[in-house]
């Protein structure tokens, strides 16, 4: 019979007592050992895998401005008959010079349109309203623009027809709104257009209206709420290698991606190219998802702001193009910018932009990475004058700093001694690594000095073997993060930050796995790696406790994790128990300094008999926390652990 893991398991401690098999942990509720930073786990937002245009910033229209490498890649100009010149393709001065130009002539043309196929096709919902615009210029009145969605057999699902006015050349932006009369996953959007004379277009652009909050040009709200959901400490953004560049032309700048979305200059994204085997030559980065954004999106999921900027150094797997030290000015310039846009009055120029932008109050931005993996002495002779020039303007002002690419090695050593002597605010660690690791290195914080530089555990994640790539989020992956956490947690004063990594990938579109949220043009699920996150952050409490079994932290004996914290306001005693052993054990938790535990307490079990079992589009809550209401009877409960599992328990006390 299958085994319910349920309150039956909580049981008063004195039916079983003197079980031989049975584990004590012991914690002091009244002897925290340090606090929980309320930043402690967080996002990694980074535009890998269609994680931004394709992916969470909802255009559906690719290559809107006809600025990719292949000025038409993405649309299919349909013309009968072929007339020579009926388009062409226009360069003009400033950021998003390319626009398209269409000659009309109805005695020649039996049918004109422009076929754009989405990303990987468009996602539209029966029912919703779809908002379109373009940017045009005319001097013939009377041209009729028709916006068509498609099915997969070519049928129309929804349209909406517009005849601009004549502009006497000068560009305009025309807007309408249509509702999708049937849901299609992959649907395109056809663009016919009617009439005598000559038009240019660009921006030409399309967007569901139930975007995250309604807002309009915003994200899919499906992709936002599963972050939201996670209450996160803090986002990085926005990358990852992007932020490097292949070379330092191919850097994010953020200030490119700020004001009027029509003069944000598009980039290639790095990933379009960096694994051949997964090659997505129309990957760019249109910045309609630009640092304004990244701003609200941390303000409105109640999260810190930390943004990573380049130091001044190209990839270092690619062309690891270097500024001249005495050319990195105009670097450190941009980051002090940057805090000013985030925080400056609006009398302030960046602050200025921040308020015409639509946001006159500050972003309180209180932290930045500077480098994303750099490493070697050329780091650290950049990083110094951005430390410099930064804490002598704000003296405040945190400093992410990189450690590299790994967590241990030479690199690692030369770079962590330097910049704990430096007294950086944060060193941000690294580890893409197999389960194995994870369940080894549970006690990896607990030689790590208690004072002084704080550890960012800025990108991680459990990469098992022999798994289709796709496929690797399993669930031995994310049980042995959750044993790793128990690690994390335990040395709160030594970690502050901790973010999975990468966030997003689309199921058609990705260039990495495993990551931790997959999308489709309609839906999104979490994979189990998810929901361990998602645990720890919304259990993460106040203040960490000393979690033993005979007087030693539990980091794999017997294949046991354990840790605990309180949340001291609400007054909740907060355990979280990894059992990575096939089968069941029984655990005696003892709680010392507390007059009593509250009978009516709460259960979290994330677990699976399988452990190469993951999460998909057709079964997406395969593996997902079960909530039960347990009832605990004494001081010194005892709980029969399932094999393969995760508990979070939160235990009122008094
Ligand atoms: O998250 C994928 C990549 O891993 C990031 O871009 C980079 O920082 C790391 O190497």
């Amino acid at each position: 019979m299958k085994k319910i893991w349920s309150l039956f398991f909580i049981v008063s401690a004195t039916c079983t007592a003197g079980n031989a098999q049975t584990k004590t942990f012991r914690v002091d509720v009244s002897r925290p050992v340090a606090a929980v930073s309320p930043t402690m786990y967080g996002v990694f937002f980074e535009d890998i895998n269609f994680g931004a245009d394709g992916g969470i910033y909802a255009e559906l229209v690719k290559n809107r401005s006809f600025e990719f490498f292949k000025p038409l890649m993405g649309w299919k100009v349909e013309q009968t008959p072929f007339r020579e010149g009926a388009v062409t393709v226009l360069n003009r001065k400033g950021p998003n010079p390319r626009f398209l130009r269409v000659v009309l002539n109805p005695a020649a043309d039996r049918g004109f349109s422009l076929m754009n196929e989405g990303f990987r096709g468009m996602g539209i919902k029966q029912g919703l309203r779809y908002d379109a615009s373009f940017m045009y210029a005319t001097s013939d009145p009377g041209i009729r623009v028709h916006f068509e969605l498609l099915d997969t057999a070519n049928r129309v699902i929804g349209s909406g027809l517009v005849t601009p006015a004549a502009t006497n050349g000068a560009w305009k932006k025309q807007e309408f709104s249509f509702v999708a009369g049937q849901t299609e996953e992959k649907g395109r959007l056809r663009i016919s257009l009617e009439g005598s004379g000559t038009i240019d277009l660009d921006m030409i652009s399309l967007f569901p209206s139930d975007t995250w909050k309604g807002r309009k040009g915003g994200m899919r709200a499906d992709m936002v709420q599963m972050l939201a959901d996670m209450k996160p400490g803090f986002i990085r953004f926005p990358g990852g290698c992007i932020v490097e560049g292949f070379d330092l032309s191919q850097r994010y700048q953020w200030k490119k991606t700020i004001g009027p979305v029509e003069e944000r200059q598009l980039l290639i994204n790095r990933w379009n190219f960096e694994f051949p085997h997964r090659a997505a030559p129309d990957y760019f980065q249109t910045f309609g998802l630009g640092f304004f954004e990244y701003f609200q999106l941390a303000e409105d999921v109640g999260a810190e702001p930390l943004p990573i900027l380049n130091c001044g150094m190209a990839c270092q797997f690619n062309s690891a193009e270097l500024v001249p030290l005495d050319a990195l000015d105009p670097y450190i310039q941009d980051a002090l910018d940057l805090i000013e846009f985030a925080n400056g009055p609006v009398t302030s120029k960046w602050g200025k932009i921040r308020a015409d932008m639509g946001h006159p109050e500050p972003f309180h931005l209180k932290m930045m990475g500077v480098g994303n993996e750099n490493w070697g002495p050329q780091y650290l002779e950049r990083l110094q004058l951005f430390q410099k020039a930064i804490n002598a303007k704000y003296s405040n002002f945190k400093i992410v700093a990189s450690s590299g690419t790994d967590p241990d090695g030479p690199r690692f050593d030369l770079l962590n001694k330097a910049l704990r002597a430096s007294n950086i605010a944060f060193i941000d660690e690294h580890y893409y690594r197999p389960p194995q690791w994870f369940f080894g290195n549970a006690k990896r914080y607990d030689s790590y000095p208690r004072s002084g530089t704080k550890v960012f555990a800025g990108e991680y994640a459990s990469h098992p073997a022999g798994v289709a790539p796709e496929k690797k989020n399993n669930w031995l992956a994310a049980l042995s993060v959750a044993a790793f956490l128990t690690g994390v947690e335990r040395n709160a004063a030594v970690v502050e930050m901790a973010s999975y990594a990468p966030l997003f990938a689309h199921t058609e579109g990705w260039q990495w796995a495993p990551d931790l949220i997959w999308v489709n043009n309609l839906k999104v699920f979490g994979t189990p790696d998810y929901y361990v996150q998602k645990m720890y952050a919304l259990n993460k409490g106040t203040k960490v406790l000393a979690l033993t079994m005979n007087k030693e932290p539990v980091a794999g004996q017997d294949s046991l994790y354990a840790s605990a914290v309180i949340d001291a306001d609400a007054k909740v005693l907060v355990v979280k128990i990894v059992n990575a052993a096939p089968r069941e054990q029984q655990v005696q938790l003892a709680v010392d300094g507390v007059k009593k535990l509250g009978s009516s307490a709460k259960q979290m079990l994330l677990r699976s008999d399988d452990l190469n079992s993951i999460n998909s589009l057709a079964q997406p809550e395969k593996i997902v926390q079960k909530e039960t209401d347990i009832v605990i009877k004494g001081k010194s409960p005892l709980i029969e652990v399932a094999p393969y599992s995760f508990y979070i328990l939160r235990i009122p006390y008094l």
